[in-house]
């Protein structure tokens, strides 16, 4: 395989790169597109293709934006950078701020925030505060910290975030040859589905596509404003990654979902729960549960409406990211006597 190039050199020609922008990387982009086999089998669409954001440098697809949204505030000369984030934002912001040489501050839901996130933000040495709030809450204080000069907002009202993660749907295209019929994407703060949407736009207008896809974002039924037309004050779902009840971006969701002819519709925990374990244990994919609601939502839209031929669907993040939610698909392990006939015993149950 030839070394990897940064993902912002590979597409300067679409992205505001100048000769001034550092060449950040952790080595980010450039993820496998996956067939799915048994989900093609159940759903009875003939092509499905898993987008594994997860093998991201931090495990999610936040690598993209941020790469770009640090680069930049480095070649703006920004002291520190500073987000809210559900975890994953946060993961990457440090990661990529340390590698920067950036102080990194990371605003947080307390008690809401999966544990393999938190710990990244931790090792790579950010500063992180965790408020009796919501997500919501943490971008209000974040955007009011920013505007008071604590530093470079990087959440994805960052323009430069949604222009890095764009380069995700320009990937999926060059893989396929073209944009696929339907694109299936989980929907929290709502920057990756307009992400995805200017990315297939743009891949259209410079040739990499000749079509553009259906979108069909997905919420979790307990924080799904987009789907019921109004802000959600108190936001609930297993999901941690999109408890969110008042999107950024929540007109270029619409936007993207109108333009191309899609829906954002909901799913319940307990089928994302279902998805996420069909995943792992029938696919080999361990994405986070807040990425099994792409897949979730394509298995309860296959049983109704017209089948499409081909879709995508993006694993927006890594299932090590949630542990404690990982070891509750098996049974408890018991310890046992380190004998042949005990261990024989104990793999029978
Ligand atoms: N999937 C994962 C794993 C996420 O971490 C997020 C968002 C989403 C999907 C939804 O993407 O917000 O662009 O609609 N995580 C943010 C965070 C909010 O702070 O890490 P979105």
């Amino acid at each position: 395989m030839p070394p990897q190039i940064p993902l912002i050199e590979h597409y300067r020609d679409h992205l505001p790169v100048t000769a001034a922008t550092p060449r950040l990387t952790l080595g980010e982009g450039g993820t496998p597109l996956v067939r799915a086999a048994a989900l093609e089998r159940e759903t009875g669409i003939p092509e499905i293709w898993l987008k594994i954001e997860g093998a991201n440098p931090t495990g999610s697809f936040k690598d993209r934006g941020m790469v770009l949204a640090i680069a930049k505030a480095m070649e703006d000369g920004a002291k520190a950078v500073l987000c809210a984030s559900t975890g994953n934002t946060s993961a990457s912001a440090a990661a990529y701020a340390a590698r920067a040489g950036l102080p990194c501050i990371v605003v947080l839901p307390a008690g809401h925030v999966a544990l393999g996130k938190l710990s990244q933000a931790i090792a790579f040495g950010a500063r992180v505060v965790a408020i009796k709030g919501s997500f919501d809450d943490a971008l209000a204080l974040s955007r009011e910290l920013a505007a008071g000069g604590e530093g470079t907002l990087v959440n994805s009202v960052n323009p430069h975030r949604i222009d890095g993660q764009k380069t995700a749907a320009f990937e999926v295209c060059e893989v396929l040859g073209d944009a696929p019929e339907w694109l299936c994407i989980p929907v929290g703060n709502a920057g990756n589905i307009t992400a995805y949407w200017k990315g297939f736009n743009e891949a259209r207008e410079s040739k990499m596509a000749k079509r553009r896809p259906a979108m069909y974002g997905f919420q979790a039924a307990g924080a799904a404003p987009i789907v019921n037309g109004e802000i959600v004050k108190d936001p609930q779902t297993i999901a941690t990654a999109i408890r969110i009840g008042n999107p950024a971006s929540w007109n270029g969701a619409v936007r993207a979902r109108d333009e191309s002819g899609g829906s954002i519709t909901a799913v319940t925990d307990e089928e994302i729960l279902d998805a996420y374990k069909f995943l792992a244990q029938q696919e080999g994919v361990f994405c986070e549960p807040a990425s099994a609601a792409a897949v979730a939502g394509l298995r309860k839209l296959a049983q109704t409406g017209t089948k499409p031929t081909q879709v995508v669907c993006v694993l927006t993040g890594n299932g090590m990211k949630d542990p404690d939610r990982a070891i509750t698909l098996g049974p408890t392990i018991v310890e046992t006597a380190p004998t042949i006939e005990a261990v024989r015993a104990a793999i029978r149950g």
